[in-house]
């Protein structure tokens, strides 16, 4: 697989979209030791310090529909917690659509970019950014209550380049059984059993607007299905949900 690797860079997403407009294969990944200007979800940015992270982008052109997109997104999410969890030992949950958390606070987000036709996706870049091996001092004030890192939460640093090998495979794994076999159903019910927001109650936000409601269930299309103050059901594809 072809590894593009950079010292210091924008943000990794930046340049793996680049390199996908000029047509490279799928499978590329980019990773960078520091990110300049990292992005997060919903404009925000993303904090990238040197060598202290995983900041990488992966990417790939499958066949689908563009609605279909999130379930990329559900499906990094899943393989990421499952290279960290087996590369560490901690327990990593999914926050839905693809925060991953440690005793509650995030260690890892996921930027999925997709560049897509009226019915044809031409690529999908999956940004992943761990917090890897930064220490308290590394996490802004504002986030401290919300972000930790592998190496708060173990006490010591974790081999970067391992997790990062355990991060290629378990994604390569997952996406195969995506597009080969039909497995995305056996895919749900494991990215099911790691989401805490099940069963919980949410507020979900979009633009202006914020509400609450009883998260029900997650249907097979990844969607958010969550019962509002009327006890009607909605179904919530994307948007900042919080616990
Ligand atoms: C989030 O808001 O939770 C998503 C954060 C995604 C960060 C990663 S780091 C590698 C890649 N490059 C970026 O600029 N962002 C993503």
């Amino acid at each position: 697989r072809e590894i593009v690797h950079f010292l210091s860079i924008g943000s990794t997403n930046d340049k793996a979209k680049e390199l996908a407009n000029n047509g490279c294969r799928e499978g590329l990944i980019v990773v960078a030791e520091e990110q300049t200007g990292g992005r997060g979800r919903l404009g925000r940015q993303w904090v990238s310090p040197q060598y202290r992270g995983i900041w990488m982008s992966v990417v790939l052109r499958p066949d689908i529909q563009p609605m279909e997109a999130q379930k990329l997104t559900l499906l990094s999410a899943l393989a990421v917690s499952n290279a960290i969890e087996e590369c560490t030992g901690l327990k990593v949950d999914i926050k839905w659509p693809n925060d991953l958390v440690v005793s509650g606070k995030k260690i890892c987000g996921i930027l999925t970019e997709m560049s897509a036709e009226v019915d044809k996706v031409n690529h999908v870049v999956i940004g992943i950014g761990i917090n890897a091996n930064m220490s308290a001092e590394d996490i802004p004030d504002e986030l401290k209550d919300k972000a930790t890192s592998l190496a708060i939460e173990l006490g010591y640093n974790v081999d970067r380049k391992n997790l990062f090998r355990y991060i290629s495979r378990n994604i390569d794994e997952l996406y195969t059984c995506f597009i080969n076999a039909n497995q995305w159903h056996d895919l749900m019910v494991e990215y099911r059993e790691k989401c805490i927001n099940v069963g919980r109650r949410a507020v979900i936000s979009k633009g202006d607007v914020s509400w609450e409601g009883m998260v029900t269930d997650i249907d097979d299309d990844g969607a958010l299905i969550v019962l509002d103050g009327h006890g009607e059901k909605k179904r919530i594809i994307s948007g900042d949900v919080s616990i």
